[in-house]
């Protein structure tokens, strides 16, 4: 017997022939003398309609046991449907009951729908229409992450999860040990970390940059796609600890080049969503945000606006009244004026360039004036940054400076200054935050519903 997904079935040409369909179902309704349930197996937002007409004897029983949220088995025949918006029902003439979900226990009813009841049933919410569209979207979009780079020659590099390093020079890491921390603050004892599992203090990475940058200086063209991990206190519906990053990496390129990937890359993932994830996409547009599939292709048809961070401040100090926080020269953008330049002054993406080099990474090129670096950030409406990158420090000299200047140990970072040792050259690449890109694409609102099991500060449920 063939076991055809629902979202097969949908695709079948409807003549009435035998089939078997299986799924959870969604609800049951009864209508004088017929029962219909919905009945969804995940391979597509759509329910299946399954039709019992004046059910009897054994299918009438096992009917009125038959609760949303259960496992069930449906035989039965495929025929048109008369109901517009479905083009296929099952007429049902047998089914099997294969896990209940009573109702007085199982959590998801009709009126236990909000995001924040969903968020503390985490290993249930995948059933619902909202995390099921999330789920295929966010499948869809790692595999046209892959299919952009893969299709442009680069290589798929797997940076290592553990490190002694910090990629970002920024200090928000989480310590990975083996020691056992209570008996040692019962004894007073210092921690010996050559008694450690690595002989040394480590960590779990917060960007594989570092590393891919090795094997950009010798294959070219490649990219990283894997999580990593910030121990930064930040509440916010932007952040999590864990989070999936993909950074590619150039040698040769410049921050023009640099910016013109990015940008390709980002439409490529909007159009990717608009053509393969249609029927998810409606639904966003239809429940989340209003006009989110007009908007999308907007997206993917018109260039980024660029602009100068010393020329997007000029605007913001404009127009400081806007803001919570006055911004000025030389002050990280805060999401408030992220969203302003979006969303007032360009209507739409926008890349912002050449950041004060105070706020930026160490390992950023410095530009010629002595105060800025060649970074480069893509914002996004609603929620800004999407995308953060630069083209690198190359020159072996000033990159030692700036390591020692911003109060790091050069002998951590000994293995990356090789490679301004040896056979040098330009190279520049960026991240892209994965969920932050899954937010843009459905129109969610809070970062903690794309991603299946959320980590942020206090929360590790699951
Ligand atoms: O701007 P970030 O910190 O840049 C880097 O990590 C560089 N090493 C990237 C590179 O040049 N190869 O992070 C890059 C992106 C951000 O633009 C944002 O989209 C996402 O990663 N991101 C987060 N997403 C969710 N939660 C967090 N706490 C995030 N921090 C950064
Ligand atoms: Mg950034």
């Amino acid at each position: 017997m063939q076991r055809p997904t629902l979202k097969e079935i949908d695709g079948f040409e409807a003549t009435g022939q035998e089939l078997v369909a299986r799924g959870w179902v969604r609800t049951k309704r009864d209508q004088k003398t017929t029962v219909f349930l919905e009945l969804n197996d995940g391979s597509r937002l759509g329910n299946l309609q399954c039709v019992f007409d004046n059910p009897e004897g054994i299918v009438a029983a096992t009917l009125a046991r038959v609760q949303t949220g259960a496992a069930v088995t449906v035989n039965g025949n495929l025929v048109p449907s008369p109901k517009p918006g479905q083009r296929v029902e099952l007429k049902g003439s047998a089914l099997e009951l294969i896990g209940e979900a009573p109702a007085d226990e199982y959590p998801l009813q009709k009126k236990n729908t909000s995001f924040e009841f969903l968020r503390e049933k985490a290993h249930l919410r995948p059933r619902t229409n909202t995390f099921g569209a999330v789920a295929r979207v966010r499948n869809a979009m790692a595999r046209a992450v892959h299919g952009f780079f893969q299709d442009r020659g680069f290589y798929w590099v797997h940076t290592p999860i553990i490190t002694a390093s910090d990629a970002e020079g920024a200090g928000a890491m989480f310590q990975v040990t083996t020691l056992d921390l209570d008996r040692i603050a019962k004894s007073g004892g210092k921690i010996d970390y050559s008694k450690d599992f690595f002989g040394k203090p480590s960590f779990l990475t917060v960007s594989g940059q570092l590393n891919v940058e090795t094997y950009a200086q010798a294959l070219g063209s490649v990219y990283t796609f894997g999580p990593t991990f910030r121990a930064e206190n930040s509440n916010t519906t932007r952040h999590l600890s864990e989070f999936w990053m993909i950074e590619p990496e150039v040698a040769w390129n410049d921050i023009h080049d640099n910016m013109d990937l990015a940008e390709a890359f980002v439409r490529h993932l909007v159009k990717a969503a608009l053509e393969g994830c249609a029927e998810d996409l409606a639904f966003f547009d239809e429940r989340i945000q209003k006009g989110l599939v007009e908007y999308l292709a907007g997206i993917a048809a018109k260039p980024f606006e660029r602009m100068t961070y010393t020329e997007a401040v000029a605007r913001l100090e404009k127009n400081s009244g806007d803001f919570e926080f006055k911004p000025y020269w030389g002050c990280d953008l805060q999401s408030e004026h992220e969203k302003w330049l979006t969303e007032q002054v360009v209507g739409g993406p926008l890349i912002v360039t050449d950041y004060p080099r105070d706020i930026k990474a160490f390992y950023m090129k410095q530009n010629d004036d002595g105060k800025t670096v060649a970074a480069m950030d893509v914002l996004v409406p609603r929620f800004g940054e999407i995308i953060g990158g630069s083209e690198r420090e190359w020159r072996l000299p000033l990159l030692e400076r700036r390591i020692i200047e911003m109060g790091l140990k050069p002998e951590t970072y000994s293995w990356y200054l090789d490679l301004r040792r040896f056979g040098s050259t330009p190279h520049a690449g960026f991240g892209l935050g994965f969920e932050r890109l899954i937010l843009f694409v459905t129109g969610m609102q809070n970062i903690r519903d794309v991603i299946p099991f959320p980590r942020a500060p206090k929360l590790a449920d699951f």
